[in-house]
């Protein structure tokens, strides 16, 4: 077995979701507790029906709390290296279904520190500008602006940095280094940068003087931060934070993540339709070399990558999705004809994102947040 890693700064390797839930110590989302979400929701969204947001932490506690009149604050973010590609739209489409569902309040954190930190290159105009080409893909959405606070941690240190100070002071280089990986080399801004990501968990506790459950959507890669906050929540005498985690989204040439830092196997919410078909029309498949050896061996859906971007959101019937994995294992069935089938379903969605897009610029100030 290939070893992987994951940390919010690196994912390489082939994933192994279940091992990484046993390494991670998070749980299962397992059938009772869908079902319950279910009751509670009314239904189940995609993301939680095909199994993509799989892992958590407390969200049985989240959901106690909800049926006992207390309801949850849900916390998300985005570090603004670069424009959004479509992995970082799956937890924000999640969490766009959970405030409508159970009309929760979102806080959402943009890094722009985070990211002058990270990358060498990248000025901290740089990261503030992107970080508002980010927010018009929140926008975008449908968050509710009356339930939506987005903000730049540069532009709202005063309500954050108290908190931050507090899990910083609890937190030793020793952990950061075990759960980061840092090294030496690393800049003193990164070693304290998680304790920023730490503390919206604690905002609306401090502002309604009372425990609020906060339950955050992300990606599994952006757990680590959250271990050290849990830690830290009790002795501060603030409620742990819960989460929600996602698979990765995968990376058009075959790895495990769709990440920016690899532009031509990503699709990013500003590619003109066209850019978005050609990387589509160039991505690794699980398809044999000839048509004559596809006929006779059938295709590989498991290892495919547009077969994964189907499964994930872009083909919602259940039914249909099942009948192009058997026409592709029983050879019937094409990767150009598949390819060709995935660009309209994408471009069909950019085309609708891109215009919300627009429409976002003037409606960007009722959400922005700054002190
Ligand atoms: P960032 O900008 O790396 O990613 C933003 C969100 O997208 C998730 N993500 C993905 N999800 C599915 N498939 C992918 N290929 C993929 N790549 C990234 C990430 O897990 C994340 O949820 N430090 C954070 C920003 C942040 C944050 C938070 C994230 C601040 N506060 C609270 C989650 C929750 C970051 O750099 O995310």
């Amino acid at each position: 077995m290939q070893e992987f890693h994951v940390t919010p700064w690196e994912v390489s390797g082939e994933v192994d979701y279940d091992r990484l839930i046993e390494r991670f110590g998070t749980s299962p989302i397992d059938e009772p507790l869908l079902e319950r979400l279910r009751r509670l929701a009314g239904e189940l969204h995609l993301l939680l029906r095909r199994r993509i947001f799989y892992s958590h932490r407390s969200l049985d506690w989240i959901l106690d709390e909800y049926e006992r009149g207390n309801p949850f604050v849900l916390y998300t973010g985005r570090g603004p290296s670069g424009h959004t590609h479509l992995g970082h739209l799956m937890p924000w489409m999640l969490t766009r279904w959970l405030q409508e569902r159970f009309g929760a309040k979102l806080l959402f954190q943009l890094t722009d520190d985070e990211k002058f930190l990270f990358k060498q290159e990248l000025t901290l105009e740089d990261t503030r500008r992107f970080a508002y080409e980010n927010a018009l893909d929140v926008v975008a959405l449908g968050f509710e602006p009356d339930k939506t606070e987005i903000f730049l941690n540069t532009e709202f240190i005063k309500s954050q940095y108290r908190l931050a100070l507090k899990v910083a002071k609890r937190t030793t280089f020793s952990t950061a280094r075990a759960v980061f990986g840092f090294t030496n080399e690393t800049n003193i801004g990164l070693i304290f940068f998680t304790s920023m990501q730490s503390a919206p968990c604690f905002l609306e506790t401090e502002r309604q003087g009372k425990p609020v459950p906060v339950l955050i959507p992300c990606a599994i890669d952006q757990d680590p931060h959250f271990r050290i906050t849990r830690d830290a929540a009790p002795h501060l005498g603030y409620p742990k934070p819960a989460l929600v985690h996602c698979k990765f989204f995968p990376s058009l040439g075959g790895g495990s993540k769709m990440s920016a830092s690899s532009p031509e196997s990503s699709i990013y919410t500003t590619d003109p339709p066209e850019v978005a078909r050609r990387k589509i029309m160039n991505a690794f498949t699980g398809g044999q070399e000839s048509v004559a050896l596809q006929r006779k061996l059938g295709g590989r859906p498991e290892v495919c990558s547009v077969y994964s971007y189907l499964s994930y959101v872009f083909e919602q019937d259940d039914a249909r999705l099942e009948e192009r994995y058997r026409a592709c294992r029983g050879g019937e069935m094409l990767c150009g004809e598949c390819k060709q089938y995935l660009a309209e379903r994408v471009l069909e969605f950019l085309r609708e994102h891109q215009r919300r897009r627009e429409r976002a610029k003037d409606r960007l100030e009722e959400f922005m947040v700054r002190d």
